[in-house]
């Protein structure tokens, strides 16, 4: 009987600890959302800023590597819904006991039809679930707080508070509107979503191609540390390598003003890493070779803003 307090009382102890699992557990009393505002995981060895946002759902960035994936599964995940262009590791998933669901999106919007499969995946999978987009800044949060919104009676107050937390940048007008303005999904509604749940979905061939200019990119930046020291044939292959996906991405079809703008664009940034790869080979003055890495960098930001970023419309 003690003993049974006693397993009882450290079971309440590990859920208020754990506040995303406490729906999973009957007896307990769920505690009203607006009570409980998201709580952020520390250290958790392959993920990157982790946040339980109560109702069984947690969110944060891409899982690297086993580390990652072992983490979500100790912490009991069961669904994974990625709305990253990258692929999702389905076989490390698997091997952790976890399925995904993969739904990507922009970042000019979450948009309706992604929001009714994470509502109906939400609804119909087994939970706990972890939403992430890369780094779990910007889109995981966006479009989790829609789903706490639709299917958990978030208020649009409550969506807006995450989202600063979160550290959703507010250049992302798109997403901050479709987070705070989603609506709630009546139950029977749900239950008539007919739309698949995929574990990968195929993705726009820009979205690919930026995904490998993305981890090139990661790549460069970790071989450059705080600065480029003596050039190393590694760092000058990255450079290479982006400027290769640029020209690849600059080949793409694009009609309409904004296409002719995008490849211009695509294939000055060609150039720009062409020119850094030269430069780290031929060891040219570092305050050179920082300037092109500087151009380089401002001009995946120059052109994600006119190009990526603004709004779509609702
Ligand atoms: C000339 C334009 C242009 C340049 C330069 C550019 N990008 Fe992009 N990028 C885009 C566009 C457009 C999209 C959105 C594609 C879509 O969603 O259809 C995008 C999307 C992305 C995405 C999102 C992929 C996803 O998961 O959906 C990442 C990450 C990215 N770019 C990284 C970079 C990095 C890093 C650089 C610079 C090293 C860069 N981009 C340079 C145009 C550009």
């Amino acid at each position: 009987m003690l003993l049974r307090r006693l397993r009882r009382l450290v079971l309440a102890a590990t859920i208020l600890a754990c506040p995303g699992l406490s729906g999973t557990v009957p007896g307990t009393v769920a505690p009203e959302p607006e009570e409980t505002p998201p709580a952020r995981h520390r250290g958790m060895p392959g993920l990157e800023n982790v946040h339980d946002l109560g109702h069984g759902i947690l969110c944060g960035g891409g899982p690297q590597g086993d580390a990652g994936f072992a983490a979500l599964e100790a912490m009991g995940v069961r669904t994974l819904l990625s709305v990253d262009g990258m692929e999702p590791d389905l076989e490390r998933a698997r091997g952790h006991g976890m399925r995904y669901v993969h739904v990507p999106i922009g970042y000019d919007s979450v948009g309706t039809n992604a929001l009714r499969r994470l509502a109906k995946a939400v609804s119909t999978l087994p939970g706990p679930f972890y939403i992430h987009c890369h780094h779990g800044r910007h889109r995981g949060p966006a479009a989790a707080a829609a789903v706490a919104r639709s299917l958990h009676r978030w208020t649009a107050p409550q969506a807006s508070a995450w989202l600063l937390l979160a550290g959703t940048d507010p250049r992302y007008g798109g997403l901050h509107r479709d987070a705070t303005n989603a609506q709630p999904f009546p139950h029977d509604e749900i239950a008539r979503i007919a739309d698949p749940l995929p574990e990968r979905t195929p993705v726009e061939p820009l979205v690919r191609v930026m995904v490998a200019v993305d981890q090139e990119f990661e790549a460069l930046r970790s071989q450059r540390g705080n600065a480029f020291g003596p050039p190393t044939e590694a760092e000058a292959a990255t450079a290479t390598r982006l400027s290769e996906l640029f020209r690849e991405a600059a080949r793409l079809d694009g009609s309409g003003t904004a296409g002719v703008e995008l490849r211009h664009g695509l294939k000055e940034a060609a150039e720009e890493a062409s020119r850094l790869a030269a430069q780290l080979l031929a060891a040219r003055d570092p305050s050179v070779t920082e300037n092109t890495f500087r151009r380089l960098t401002e001009s995946c930001v120059r052109c994600h803003r006119r190009h990526r970023d603004l709004p779509a419309a609702p």
